[in-house]
């Protein structure tokens, strides 16, 4: 992915203190992202942090099972928040319970500067709750951030738990074994029928593994700078695949 421009601001990150190098940055459509230089990753997309969210995770995801009562969200990295921040605004939207997986949490004095540039307001409320733990946010939107990498969710009783998944892991050269036919596999199997995966990544190989797991893929219209992104979908009357 393309670097955004901008000044830029080098600040030590997470949590618990340890120094994740983080920068500032300016995106296309003026909300800034943060970036990792020792990944060249960016969080979002450089040609606009808040369109790239807004439109892969909520209008091609939330909008897409905005029927059911109660959705039920599984974010892969929450990160700066927004896509969660994004969601518990939308209105009208059905109540949502939304869980995030986050190995490297972001230190709140971060988030504020980050936020500073963006004013995304009450943003940093869903960063000061507890971790590991559910809290209602308010009385449609509870969140349960967790400490943890993806690959630590318990499959045990979790069958059919999911209505929708937001797979915004770092991309597939940086993170391919988040991008696996084995990993889409055991994501299906913690989703219910019908519920649906979106993700901001195109590219064919995704596309081929998400089949191979079971899921019926969409190629979409992108966000802004890209020409497509990926959304799948449980089967109704799915069957359970192996997993290994
Ligand atoms: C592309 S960023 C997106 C972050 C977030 N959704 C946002 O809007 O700011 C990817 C995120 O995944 C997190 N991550 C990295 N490895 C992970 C793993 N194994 N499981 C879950 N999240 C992970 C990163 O720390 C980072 O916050």
């Amino acid at each position: 992915m393309p670097r955004a421009d901008t000044a830029h601001q080098q600040t030590p990150g997470n949590r618990d203190g340890k120094s994740l190098k983080l920068e500032l940055k300016r995106t296309a459509d003026g909300s800034w992202t943060l970036y990792r230089p020792e990944i060249d990753e960016p969080y979002h997309s450089v040609h606009g942090a808040m369109a790239e969210s807004m439109h892969v995770f909520v209008q091609e995801g939330l909008l897409a099972v905005a029927d059911r009562t109660l959705v039920r969200v599984l974010e892969v990295g929450f990160g700066t928040g927004l896509n969660a921040w994004l969601t518990w605004k939308q209105q009208p939207r059905p109540a949502v319970q939304y869980t995030a997986y986050e190995p490297y949490p972001l230190g709140l004095e971060l988030v504020s500067l980050w936020n500073r540039h963006n004013r995304f307001l009450g943003i940093e409320r869903l960063h000061s709750g507890p971790w590991n733990a559910w809290e209602a946010v308010d009385d449609t939107f509870a969140l349960r951030k967790i400490e943890d990498k993806i690959e630590g969710l318990d499959q045990g009783g979790l069958v059919d738990r999911y209505d929708l998944v937001y797979h915004d892991a770092f991309a597939p050269e940086v993170q391919p074994e988040l991008w696996t036919p084995n990993f889409f596999a055991h994501v299906y199997r913690i989703m219910r029928p019908g519920g649906v995966l979106v993700t901001y990544c195109a590219k064919g190989a995704v596309r081929r593994a998400m089949m191979e797991a079971g899921f019926d893929v969409e190629r979409r219209p992108g966000p802004p700078g890209k020409r497509e992104m990926l959304r799948c979908r449980v089967p109704e009357k799915r069957e359970l695949p192996e997993t290994r």
